[in-house]
């Protein structure tokens, strides 16, 4: 049977990115009437230093964004990684199965440990936690952008290997690759929209009020040509628009460009960034309304998220079992 499962960091805001990345099409999947569970990754979110009162009320905020974009507890378990113990314990296992350089060769390792002067250990086995939450729900599908798709490679590498050595346990993962999957940042579109980018007029967020949004897509980076089209090589920051554009309404790039074909689009595509900013104001003010109702209910949203870990732990347990039993745990001659 199919299952679905992802995850999120409760880091600052959730922006465009992670939306049209991930979020979105999660609330497909879960209406669909799919087997979904997404989970608020905090362990995850402490490999790099951290406030634990804003982690805290992070949590929480980013409960409340993903029910205001629309995840609904009924229909999907929506649960805090940290609050199912197991995560951590198979996590173990799977480093038992992995190696150093395996790990080593993963981007994202490089990336965030250039700046730092003492690399903490858990950065580097990250992924290895990462592959713990997908395998312990044995999901078969992993919806993420394409900065994560190496991260659901290893997975996919541990679940063979575990099954090879210590017997059928994990099903197939199966990796959908795409790569209009990855928004660019604003200010450079040679880079992806990212929560750890310094500059704040790099990515919209999904609160960000209309006014903000607008100033921020105006100064969006493009290129001196006034015409819209979608060659993401040559023009990568009006294709990123564009890319966003269509995510959002579900047209492809090609149709959007053909809508707007005779446009008057001024100055540095001031009028198309206008176009588009209606769009996505449309788009995210019942969400950010939605968002400033729920937040004001932190009891509703610690009921949420202890359902969910209810859930997930009766999920996580027989799995959980089943590894113990597999790997020699258990003596029960
Ligand atoms: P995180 O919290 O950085 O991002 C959450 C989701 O948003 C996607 N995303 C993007 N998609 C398109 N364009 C962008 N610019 C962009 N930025 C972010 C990410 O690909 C991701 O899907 N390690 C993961 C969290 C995680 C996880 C998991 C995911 C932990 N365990 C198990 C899947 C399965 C992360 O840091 O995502």
């Amino acid at each position: 049977p199919k299952r679905i499962f992802s995850g999120i960091q409760p880091t600052g805001n959730l922006h465009l990115g992670n939306y049209l990345g991930a979020v979105q099409k999660w609330i497909q999947l879960q209406d669909n009437g799919e087997n979904v569970i997404w989970s608020i990754v905090d362990m995850h979110s402490i490999t790099l230093p951290h406030d634990p009162k804003e982690l805290s009320n992070n949590i929480l905020k980013m409960t409340a964004t993903l029910l205001a974009c629309g995840i609904d507890p009924k229909k999907s378990i929506l649960f805090q990684q940290s609050t199912v113990d197991t995560h951590a314990q198979l996590c173990w296992i799977l480093g038992c199965l992995t190696s150093f350089t395996r790990l080593a060769r993963l981007p994202q390792f490089k990336e965030k440990s250039e700046t730092l002067k003492s690399i903490p250990l858990s950065l580097y086995i990250y992924p290895v936690l990462q592959a713990a939450d997908i395998l312990l729900y044995k999901a078969t599908d992993v919806p993420v952008g394409q900065d994560q798709v190496q991260h659901i490679q290893l997975a996919q590498e541990l679940a063979i290997k575990f099954n090879k050595k210590f017997g059928n346990t994990f099903p197939s993962i199966c990796v959908v690759e795409d790569a209009s999957q990855r928004i660019k940042s604003l200010r450079d579109p040679s880079k992806k929209m990212s929560k750890s980018d310094q500059t704040s007029k790099s990515r919209l967020d999904i609160l960000d009020k209309p006014e903000i949004l607008i100033e921020k897509l105006k100064k969006a980076v493009t290129d001196f040509t006034s015409k819209v089209t979608y060659e993401p090589e040559k023009r990568p920051g009006v294709s990123n628009l564009v890319t966003i554009h269509s995510m959002l309404t579900g047209k492809s790039p090609d149709q959007i460009c053909s809508e707007v074909e005779g446009l008057d689009t001024g100055k540095y595509l001031l009028i198309y960034k206008l176009v588009l900013a209606d769009v996505i104001v449309e788009k995210l003010n019942p969400i950010r309304e939605e968002f400033s109702r729920l937040i004001r209910e932190p009891a509703y949203l610690q009921e949420v998220l202890r359902n969910g870990t209810e859930r997930a732990t009766e999920i996580a347990s027989d799995s959980w079992c089943e590894v113990r039993n597999k790997i020699g745990f258990e003596n029960d001659i």
